[in-house]
């Protein structure tokens, strides 16, 4: 046993060696937070692919977002390979639902030949915010991509840092969630700033909306359009209450809130109580800044849809973006049965108000955002081709800085310091690196977005039209989108004028893709 006495130590001072290592990384979150166990993971990662073909759940399976879906993720925030080998492994001929795109075989726009082009491509949006109500800071998104709101609060600081800087790195907006504009959200970033029902960050010391302190906040960082929250899909018409032992001088800051109290948003807000009332805070709103004002809400009950669509059309007041966010959506925190089964899931909830809105003749006037898994590329596209003009990412954007989707975001132990206020699991979260994750995931979004367009023959998202998806009704059977969901030609679409200004943009952007040399006899 003489060769115990020098293995044992040699052994013990490799694995702090190790640990030593995985502390000091960057990288990593995981190991950062779990010298030497987080590595198991990567293990398991490894060889998990063999292990499950016979224990445990397939690619498709696990929830909200499958293993597949989440590799995607990975590999396009790391700039990996995100192909996947052998075709697919969706059940394609047996699953009703199944949206399936249409490509032209000769259609205006050719998509790049080369597999990494188009990374770097502009996609903005195909119509100018705000322009149609004639905003003093009407303008056109840079992005038809952009990050969802979450909260300062529920996020940690690093992980807020890391999307701010990720916005700025790929030119996209940042929402900054109800929960305020934090130090965090100060990175470069351009933002939207979201008013939930607690008016963080622009209320009083008796939790009243404060306009002149809304005024300040808009004029200290680069804002550019306002939201207010109704609701969100995952929890419509909750409140929320942030415990006190959560409520550190940061947040209070942030919020404008006592620190080390119970902080409660309430279920409904103050400032409005009807949409009549709601329309005149947005015209207030947008002519004390001169934003563009949108709305975030779930979908269930639509009299508030027809209530809200009538009155713009016959007032003139209205909103200039409206976000539906779907029932699949995420949250930090949730009771189950209103994550599971309050609010209609996104493409019901969107259809249904996009059909209020265009029997008004007011869609064109209107930029529609959509989100609820719509960070994956199927999904996005579907989305578009219903009306979106431009979708908002949550979840997957905390994928792409290394959220494992572990699923303990309301206990703060998030293993990876994304939605935790543990000092210790949030310093494991590197800004810096996780930055630049962000933004890769972001551009390759966009790129596969642009792709899938010129390979239905347009040159933007935006000009994707429902005749473009079909919908399968399992092997034998399928449905035109325009006819599962009722649409008139042309909804979905931006105006005429719209569309050739995008047209005509993105054919000075996208780098286009053609033949190999015509031999002598092509036929051109
Ligand atoms: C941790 C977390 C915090 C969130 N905080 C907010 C919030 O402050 N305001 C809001 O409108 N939505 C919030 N949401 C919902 C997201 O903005 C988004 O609407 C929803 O997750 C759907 O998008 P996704 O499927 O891409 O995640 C939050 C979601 C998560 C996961
Ligand atoms: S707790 Fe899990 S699901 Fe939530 S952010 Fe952290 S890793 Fe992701």
């Amino acid at each position: 046993m003489r060769w115990a006495r020098h293995a044992v130590p040699a052994a013990v001072a490799a694995l702090a060696a190790v640990a030593t290592r995985d502390l000091l990384q960057r990288e990593h979150a995981l190991r950062r937070n779990f010298p030497l166990l987080g590595r198991a993971r990567y293990l398991l990662e490894a060889i998990g692919p063999e292990l499950r073909q016979y224990i445990v759940a397939g690619n498709n399976e696990e929830r909200p977002f499958t293993r597949d879906q989440r590799r995607w993720v990975y590999a396009s925030a790391k700039q990996q390979n995100n192909y996947f080998g052998f075709g697919t492994d969706n059940d394609i001929e047996f699953t009703p639902g199944y949206p399936v795109i249409k490509h032209r075989t000769f259609g205006r726009a050719v998509p790049a030949s080369t597999p990494t082009l188009g990374h770097e491509v502009r996609l903005p949006c195909a119509k100018v915010l705000g322009a149609a109500r004639g905003r003093a800071r009407a303008f056109r998104p840079e992005s038809v991509v952009n990050l969802s709101g979450m909260s300062f609060g529920s996020l940690s600081g690093p992980a807020v840092e890391a999307l701010n800087r990720g916005a700025a790195i790929a030119g996209c907006l940042h929402n900054t969630g109800e929960g305020g504009l934090s130090p965090y959200h100060r990175h470069g970033g351009e933002l939207i700033f979201q008013l939930g029902t607690a008016y963080f960050g622009c209320r009083d010391d008796r939790g009243r909306f404060d306009l002149a302190r809304l005024k300040d906040v808009v004029a200290g960082a680069p804002v550019r359009a306002l939201e207010i929250k109704l609701s969100q899909g995952a929890k419509p018409s909750l409140g929320g209450l942030l415990p006190a032992a959560k409520v550190s001088a940061e947040i209070a800051a942030t919020r404008g809130i006592p620190v080390g109290k119970d902080c409660v948003s309430p279920s409904r807000h103050a400032e409005f109580s009807d949409c009549d009332s709601l329309l005149d805070w947005v015209e207030l709103l947008a002519a004390e800044t001169g934003l563009p004002v949108g709305i975030k809400s779930a979908v269930g009950d639509l009299d508030f849809w027809t209530e809200l669509t009538d009155l713009m059309r016959d007032t003139g007041r209205g909103v200039d973006f409206v976000t539906v966010d779907g029932g699949e959506g995420g949250t930090g925190a949730a009771p189950l049965i209103f994550t599971d089964s309050v609010s209609l899931p996104f493409q019901q909830g969107f259809t249904r108000v996009y059909a209020t809105f265009a029997e008004r003749d007011l869609h064109e006037q209107v930029v529609f955002v959509g989100s609820g898994k719509l960070g994956l590329p199927d999904n996005a596209t579907v989305a578009f081709a219903l009306g979106c003009d431009m979708v908002a990412v949550g979840r997957e954007a905390m994928l792409a800085i290394g959220c494992i989707q572990a699923q303990k975001c309301h206990t703060d132990t998030c293993p990876t310091g994304v939605a935790t206020q543990n000092a210790w699991l949030a310093r494991g979260l590197d800004p810096a690196s996780k930055s630049v994750r962000a933004a890769h995931y972001v551009k390759t979004l966009r790129r596969d977005l642009l792709k899938v367009a010129e390979a239905c023959g347009v040159e933007h998202p935006g000009l994707i039209d429902t005749d473009a998806v079909e919908i399968l009704g399992g092997r034998t059977t399928s449905t035109p989108l325009r006819e599962v969901y009722g649409y008139r030609p042309e909804w979905g679409l931006p105006s005429a004028a719209d569309r050739a200004a995008i047209a005509a943009l993105m054919s000075q952007e996208a780098p286009q893709g053609g033949s190999a040399t015509p031999s002598p006899t092509a036929q051109n």
